[in-house]
């Protein structure tokens, strides 16, 4: 198949794009690049494709393509709060334009990178897809949108597919450390203490990286009536952890570290205990394997390997730090654009 990834320039698209291509298919990327100097260790090989806001895409672009997956956006929580109107311009409007040029355009199967924190404050009980969503932040409430707009475009010719992903860990290419178990692994590399700053008490589901990978490809290659504008939760049960459990594995990890809960960010209302059983049920081709204990090691490993510093642990691989950073270096316009994007429209 030729698949179009965008955000293939990502914490996700560096390890989803060998995963697609070692199935056999051809990929094209797009990408703005927001975050194409977050390397960490060696380069991949980029597959090509268009370097462009997604906000500028056109139909031309998806012509001869099977299908899409839509990986770019503006990621995590904290970032929606940075420029609430610029996520929802990214995150739900530009999505959903993409998924009309797509269709418009003859693809056929559009997968959508949709998260568990739609669920936001669900409580101790297990949700599964069918749960009723309590977003409680505009990056969350963003993609609860995008899921709603995309179902209505579901026709016979065209399928969208919403992974609602469980929090992603494990090392990438472009590695992003503002997201749990890889935050807590490098600040106890670097300082010896795994700090927890909310009473350590939500569910987070985690999943890693490659899992997530596998989900999309398996449900990339699975029959359409098994995805057909269907919602799958992406994880595993076993890696349905509370975050003071998630700090636990990285105190076992990481040599001579300790913890420290210091509840100073106060509760935490996103807190959600997540179902897997639709995804092992209807996509038999996805196993995941990965343990938030091995993906302790396994980051810990890497991070010692690469020579994580404190000042690329604060910056380079924190989004939210980098696009500040960015914006004030005049690299990136107000609205989020790549400065000479923005001044070439
Ligand atoms: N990482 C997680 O824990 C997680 C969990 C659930 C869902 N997701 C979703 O998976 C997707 C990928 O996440 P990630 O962790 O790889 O994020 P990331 O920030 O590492 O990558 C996002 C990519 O999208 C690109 N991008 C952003 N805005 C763009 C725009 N306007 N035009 C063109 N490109 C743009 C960036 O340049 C970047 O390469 C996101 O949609 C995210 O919401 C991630």
């Amino acid at each position: 198949m030729r698949v179009l990834v965008t955000g293939h320039l990502g914490y996700l698209g560096g390890v989803l794009v060998p995963v697609l291509m070692g199935g056999g298919h051809e990929v094209v990327g797009m990408d703005s690049g927001l975050f194409a100097d977050c390397l960490l260790g060696p380069a991949v090989a980029d597959p090509g494709g268009h370097r462009i806001d997604i906000r500028d895409a056109t139909e031309e672009q998806f012509r001869g393509v099977d299908a899409v997956v839509h990986l770019a956006a503006l990621s995590n929580d904290p970032l929606g709060h940075l420029a609430p109107d610029v996520t929802y311009e990214i995150n739900h409007h530009a999505s959903v334009r993409l998924a009309r040029l797509a269709r418009a355009a003859g693809v056929r199967r559009f997968l959508y990178a949709s998260t568990c924190s739609v669920y936001g404050a669900a409580g101790d009980e297990l949700v599964t897809e069918d749960a009723v969503l309590r977003p409680v932040t505009p990056y969350a409430e963003s993609k609860v949108r995008v899921e709603d707009d995309l179902r209505e475009l579901a026709d016979d010719h065209f399928s969208p597919v919403f992974l609602r992903n469980a929090t992603a860990f494990g090392a990438s290419p472009r590695q992003r450390v503002d997201i749990v178990l890889n935050n807590l692994v490098g600040h106890a590399m670097l300082t010896g203490s795994v700090r927890v700053l909310s009473d350590g008490t939500p569910w987070r589901p985690l999943v890693h990286v490659r899992d997530i990978a596998a989900a999309f490809l398996a449900a990339l290659e699975a029959p359409r009536p098994a995805v057909h504008a269907a919602a799958f939760n992406v994880g595993m049960s076993s890696n349905n952890l509370t975050v003071a459990q998630i700090a636990e594995r990285v105190v076992a990890a990481v040599p001579g570290s300790t913890l420290l809960i210091t509840g100073e960010n106060g509760p935490d209302p996103r807190s959600y205990r997540v179902d897997f059983s639709r995804i092992r049920d209807r996509l038999p081709a996805f196993c995941p394997r990965w343990s938030v204990g091995d993906g302790a090691e396994e980051l810990y490993a890497t991070y010692q390997a690469y020579g994580l510093t404190w000042a690329d642990f604060h910056q380079r691989f924190t989004r939210l730090a980098w696009l500040t950073g960015l914006r004030e270096a005049g690299r990136l316009a107000e609205d989020l654009r790549p400065a000479k994007f923005a001044s070439a429209r």
